[in-house]
This record gives structure tokens, sequence and C-alpha cells, in this order.
């Protein structure tokens, strides 16, 4: 929806109104002791200063400690040398560009405390990765390398326990577990399995696909499980531009719309695996951009692929419960001019028989968010018959309107958001907080996109009406308008994430001369919208997945790319200085020097 604007002083007013509006609703995944103590808690840390010379700076009486780095042998813990020598190898280490981050805490039967972190590997850096590389698209990649890289990208799964005050990772632990492009085979179910648009020669069946990759952020359901986005899929694809297809030229706008096609391409994987030239494998591109759902203390357990919550680059999957138990997905399309969705199940989900959750994200609705100039929005179906969604408008079925949500998205009149990236649900009031990393090519304004363009982006919040998060609307408002003179510096807001006593915290991914780092914002009391700096990265380095522990004592934090767009010989970045000189991608976990809450 396009229209004029209000004053950005209206709308960001209307947030001052909007703070009445909380209610109890919503999932928190955090004790409720921590919850009612710390409501309102300010901030007590000094924003760190980014002209310090350490790679990796925190506030005064803060450590951090490394986790896992890229090229973590998973049997040993020890560090593969660079560059990493083959597919095996790689494949049972930690993988490459680490990114959301969800702890599934679990005490032993000693009563040690213990846990699962799930952890997506987002991209590969084949300058960092391979010494020597040089090309284009992974161009100058040999066979074996193609393979070494396929393998870094995808998830993992780490066991930690606390030993001696330090989170640990458990090496050689027959629940580590990696996720790759190679593998497992990960069933689609829901209403697009089979579908014909998912047929391949491989697979006749339309449901059993090889892998996931470009996963960027996620969530993690009450019952344990971790979701897995898939974003950038089509960076993998090649020969769109001369594939024939064998079906509607719906399917090259949809290819089109989604960038799959020479200019964004980033991977050379089709020299290697027929699966990524189009012209052999035209639907292929189809078994991408879904969610995974994972249950990470089950390594017997095959994940799957929920089409019900729809096709597109999904950067999340934030969790969240209606008042009536039902499940709620909020996710973020993560291009310019595309849009937010939200998925509710069809069944509440029991608290009582958590493995009953397993297979409730099947049978749902999805939704597309339409914002109204007056601050409310309203979230429209996607309903196959239903509206626009018809057999003349060319969707077959519920399965292909799935597969193509964008295009039934925008005839149901959605709309266009600046980079929609990560969501999180505030525990207390059920508010979502819709990070928009910008758009430097907007070239007319909206009422919640108001600035033209908007290379800083900003941060929506949604008030669902009641606090519901299955209410079919609410009210709107825009939180925080990143970049220029705003307070804090935050620019480009990505991940976001709420810890135990309330309190939003937001990274930051400007691709250039910033420092990127992670800011935490109170949202009530005088500082209230107010982000303030508490980490700043390796050279860029990218923080993500930001991720509390249930006490709050411990946060776990992904930096991305150190030492990113530099070469062997000239690198920017060593961090984290192990296993050699090569910078290593790596997950920490930052607590106080004298352990209290973090940032209080
Ligand atoms: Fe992978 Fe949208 O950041
Ligand atoms: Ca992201
Ligand atoms: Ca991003
Ligand atoms: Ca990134």
């Amino acid at each position: 929806m396009r229209s004029e604007s209000p004053s950005l002083k209206t709308l960001i007013h209307r947030r001052q109104l909007l703070k009445g509006l909380a209610s109890t609703a919503g999932l928190s995944l955090f004790p409720a002791r921590l919850r009612a103590s710390g409501a309102g808690m300010p901030l007590r840390f000094k924003p760190v200063s980014t002209e310090s010379t350490e790679p990796f700076v925190l506030p005064e009486g803060y450590r951090f400690t490394r986790v896992a780095s890229w090229g973590d042998r998973f049997h040993d813990g020890g560090a593969l040398a660079v560059p990493i020598e083959s597919e095996q190898a790689q494949r049972a280490a930690f993988g490459y560009n680490c990114d959301f981050l969800a702890w599934h805490p679990q005490t032993s039967r000693e009563g040690r405390r213990q846990g699962f972190l799930s952890v997506n590997h987002e991209y590969s850096c084949p300058e960092l990765m391979f010494p020597g590389y040089t090309g284009a698209k992974g161009s100058g990649l040999s066979r074996a390398q193609l393979h070494v890289e396929m393998a870094s990208l995808g998830h993992s799964v780490l066991p930690l326990k606390r030993v001696e005050g330090a989170w640990r990772v458990r090496w050689g632990h027959s629940t580590l577990r990696r996720l790759s492009v190679l593998g497992p085979q990960i069933e689609l179910t829901g209403p697009a399995a089979g579908h014909v648009r998912l047929q391949t020669s491989a697979d006749p069946s339309g449901r059993r696909i090889i892998g996931t990759f470009a996963n960027c952020a996620g969530g993690k359901t009450p019952w344990g499980t971790t979701l897995i986005a898939e974003e950038n899929f089509n960076q993998a694809f090649f020969g769109a531009e001369t594939a024939s297809l064998d079906q509607d030229e719906l399917t090259r706008e949809s290819w089109a719309r989604f960038q799959i096609g020479e200019k964004k391409r980033r991977y050379s994987w089709h020299k290697v695996d027929p699966r990524f030239d189009l012209r052999r494998e035209p639907h292929e591109a189809n078994r991408f951009g879904w969610v995974v759902e994972l249950d990470p203390s089950d390594p017997t357990r095959p994940p799957v692929k929920r089409s019900a919550l729809g096709r597109f680059k999904h950067e999340c999957a934030e969790v969240t419960l209606a008042p009536d138990g039902r499940v709620v997905v909020y996710s973020g399309d993560d291009q310019a001019g595309e849009f937010l969705y939200r998925f509710v199940s069809e069944q509440p989900y029991d608290p009582a028989r958590p493995a009953t959750g397993w297979g409730l994200l099947d049978k749902g609705t999805l939704s597309v968010a339409c914002f109204e100039v007056d601050g409310s929005f309203e979230w429209r179906p996607l309903r196959h018959g239903e509206g626009p969604l018809t057999r003349e408008a060319g969707f077959d079925d519920q399965g292909h309107v799935l597969i193509e949500a964008r295009r039934a998205a925008t005839l149901l009149g959605a709309t266009p958001l600046d980079r929609p990236e990560d969501v999180a649900v505030d525990p207390k009031s059920g508010a979502l907080y819709v990070m928009l990393t910008g758009d430097k090519g907007r070239a007319k304004t909206s009422a919640v996109c108001p600035r033209a363009p908007n290379p800083d982006g900003h941060i929506l919040r949604l008030s669902p009406s009641r606090g519901d998060g299955s209410a079919a609307g609410g009210e709107w408002s825009i939180f925080y308008l990143a970049g220029g003179e705003s307070v804090g510096g935050l620019r480009c807001p990505d991940n976001g994430a709420f810890d135990p006593t309330g309190r939003l915290w937001i990274t930051s991914d400007v691709d250039g001369d910033f420092r990127n780092g992670l800011w935490a914002c109170e949202l009530d009391g005088p500082h209230a919208g107010e982000p303030r700096r508490f980490c700043a990265l390796p050279t860029s380095a990218e923080g993500s997945g930001p991720c509390f522990d249930e006490t709050g004592e411990t946060l776990f934090l992904s930096a991305q790319h150190p030492g990113e767009h530099s070469r062997w010989g000239a690198l920017t970045s060593g961090w984290p200085g192990h296993g050699g000189p090569a910078p290593r991608p790596s997950v920490v976990a930052i607590e106080r020097v004298d352990g209290g809450l973090i940032g209080s």
C-alpha cells in the first residue's frame, strides 16, 4: 500500500501510545522468576567505543570465550588446517559463517547444566577459505574445493556443557551433527509435498530433497526443535537465462523476482552437481526457500521442510504462542520490496505433551502483512480458491500458492518493505519488532517505509490486537529510524533477540565502512527506544544470532565473515587467532566477569 505518509514525528510518537497496549500473551522461553524480577530493568553498561584497537570489544566487566570456530573437528575440537582438504573433513567439522543460534537447555542426570546450541552457516568466503583463490562466483575453485564449499554451509548442532565456569563443546559426542546442501535427505511435508513443480529426475516423488543451505536466521519451538530458514538460495542456480521451460512464463517471472540468474549468482556448484543447472533441473530451485525443522536432541530423527510456512527468502522463523495455544511463526522475506509473513497452526500446542509439537507446523494458515496509513495492519491469508488466488490467476492448488507465496502475496495487496530481516517477539506484550535492514534503491516513500532511499533501515513495532499473535491485525508504529543523527548509532538492523528481563538486543549488518556490532535497547522508561552499543566486532565481521541462555548470564553470539573481501597475503583480520593466520567465523559466549545478568 502506498499513499501520503503521516509525518515521521506522528509515527514515532504513536509508539508512546502503543506502550499502553501491553498484555501478557506471548510465549516466553525464559523462567518466570527472571521475567517477574526484571520488568523495566535498566541497562547498566557504558557503550563501547568503535575506536578501540581490540578486535572484539565489550563493555568493561565483560569477557568472551570462543565456543567453536570454522573448521573445528567434531571428533576432538582441533582446528583443521586452511585450506580444508576434503568434503569429508568439512562435513565432520564446524561450518563457515555461523549465523542464527538457538539454545536448548537441558540438565544432566547429575544436575549439571548442559544443552544444545543450534547454529546456522549462511554462506562462504572463498577468498579467505582457499589461499590463492582468484575468480568470481567460485569459478576459480577446483572440483574438490567446490565440494568443501558446499559442505561448509548449512547447520551445526553443538552439545554444550558447563565446565569450570565456561561453556564447552562436548567434542566427540554422538549428538554433534552437520547439515549441508550435500545431505542428509530432508523430507518436504505439508500442502506442497509431492507437488509436480517439486519433482525432479532424481526425485520423482517431489518430497525428498537433498540438504539445505543459505541458512540465515531461524527460530526455536517450545517443544525443543530448531527452525532453520533458507534465505538466499537463488545464489546457487545456474542457467536461468537459457533454460527452456516446460511450463509457463510465470516461472520465469518468479526466477527474476528471486534474482535467480548470473547477476546474483555466488556459487558454481552446477559444475559438480547437475541439480544446480536449471537447464537440466528447472524444478530444483522450487525445493529451496523453505523452513527446516530439526530436533537437535535426537540425531536419529531426520529433519523436515515444512511447506505450510511458504517459500520465499526466509530470513527467520520466530515462534510465539497465541493465547489459545496455537503456534504463530513470523518470517521476513529478505529482499528489497518483499513482505512480512505469519503462519498460524490449525491445532494448539499442548505443553503437557511436548512430543506432539512435531508436525504442528504442517497444517495452518500462512498470511501476509498489509499496512495502512492510519497505523493499523492486517494479515491476509494465502488460501487457494479465495479472492485472487485462483486457477485463472495461474495457481493450480494450495501447494502452488505456497511455492509461489510472493506472487500470491502481491495479489493480496501485501505491503512492500525495506528488506524485512529478523522478527523478535516481546514475551511480555506479544508485540513484534521487525528489523528492516534498508533499501538503497527505494525510489518512493510509503507510510511504513517513510524514507527513499533508506540505506540505514529502521525497526517497525507491530502490536497485535489484545496481544494475540493469531489476531487478524493490530497497530503498527516506527520504533527506530536508523542512521543519520539517530540515538545510539545503530545502522542496518538485522537480528533481534529479547533478554530474559525484556530488553531488545539488535545486531547491525552494514556492508562497508562501519564497525558492525550488537546494541541493547530498553523498551520502557526514559531511555526506551534508544539503542546502546554493547559490542564492536573484528574488521569486516558481522554479529548475528544473539541468543541468551536460560539464566540471562550468557549471551551467545556469532561473528560472521571477519576479514571478508581481503585476500591471503593481505588479510585484514586474523580473528580469533585460532589454528593459524586465517580468520575464522566463530561463536562466542559472552559473560560478565562477576557472573551477573548480561546488560544489568
Ligand atoms: Fe542473511 Fe538477510 O541476512
Ligand atoms: Ca541475517
Ligand atoms: Ca543481513
Ligand atoms: Ca550476513
